[in-house]
């Protein structure tokens, strides 16, 4: 048995929020009975209808990678009409991001209408390496290493830093390119990471996402990932 609005936004027929108010709104039926409570729940046998529409529950998923150009907003609509990954990768099934990358930040972003793993995927229990290169308007200290070590608080929460590697030190313009690799997901926690340190990052990209690196992607290209990929994506939450 299934809540309702999830088995309704599992099918990929819309969010599970507008799910809600579409219960909310007596635009629902189960077995042909409008249900109103969010409680509700269904299992394979209950026929559910939405504003007409017959709820297929078997979902065709699709689980994609994109390398996000600069400039793309990694949600499924933006209301200053700012490009969208959504506009990018082209799908028949209501696919959507997991996780977010900034409207500057370029890089890798899987995008699936498979929201059980999608919601896996993001919850902190699981911690999912991500990793990333920073270009960073400085160079890294003996004390900051220290710090670092240490944990940097954010927003009173340490964060852990799983790796760090600096790759690349320009002395002359005084920048430097370190590779991060963090298993949180809390929003702009790169550049705050390096706020708090008193850097600003001046680019910023991610390469690994889980198990997924983007290897020959370039920027803007996308690619379906194979069954193999999504089934070690499984094993990496279980
Ligand atoms: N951290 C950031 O600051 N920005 C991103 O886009 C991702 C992680």
């Amino acid at each position: 048995m299934e809540r309702l609005q999830k088995v309704i936004s599992n099918s990929g027929y819309t969010s599970r929020r507008k799910a809600e108010e579409l219960i909310l709104n007596n635009k629902v039926l189960v077995n042909n009975e409008i249900v109103n409570t969010l409680g509700y729940k269904v299992d394979d046998n209950d026929i559910i209808i939405v504003e007409g529409n017959l709820i297929n529950k078997k979902v065709n998923y699709k689980y994609y990678i994109l390398n996000k150009p600069r400039e793309v907003i990694s949600s499924v609509s933006d209301d200053k009409n700012r490009k969208t990954v959504i506009d990018i990768v082209k799908c028949s099934e209501r696919i959507y991001p997991v996780g977010r990358l900034d409207y500057d930040t370029t890089g890798i972003i899987l995008l699936t209408n498979d929201g059980y793993l999608a919601n896996m995927l993001i919850h902190p229990s699981h911690k999912i390496y991500k990793t990333y290169i920073a270009k960073i308007n400085g160079i890294l200290n003996e004390l900051d290493f220290k710090n670092i070590r240490n944990g940097i608080m954010i927003d009173q929460r340490k964060l852990t830093i799983d790796y760090l590697k600096v790759k690349n030190i320009d002395k002359i313009k005084n920048t430097s390119l370190i590779e991060v690799t963090i298993h949180e997901g809390r929003n702009h926690i790169i550049k705050r990471f390096f706020e708090a340190l008193g850097y600003d990052v001046l680019k910023l990209s991610r390469i690994k996402f889980a198990n997924l690196s983007l290897n020959d992607l370039k920027s803007g290209e996308y690619r379906e990932l194979s069954k193999e990929e999504v089934k070690s994506l499984y094993e990496l939450v279980k």
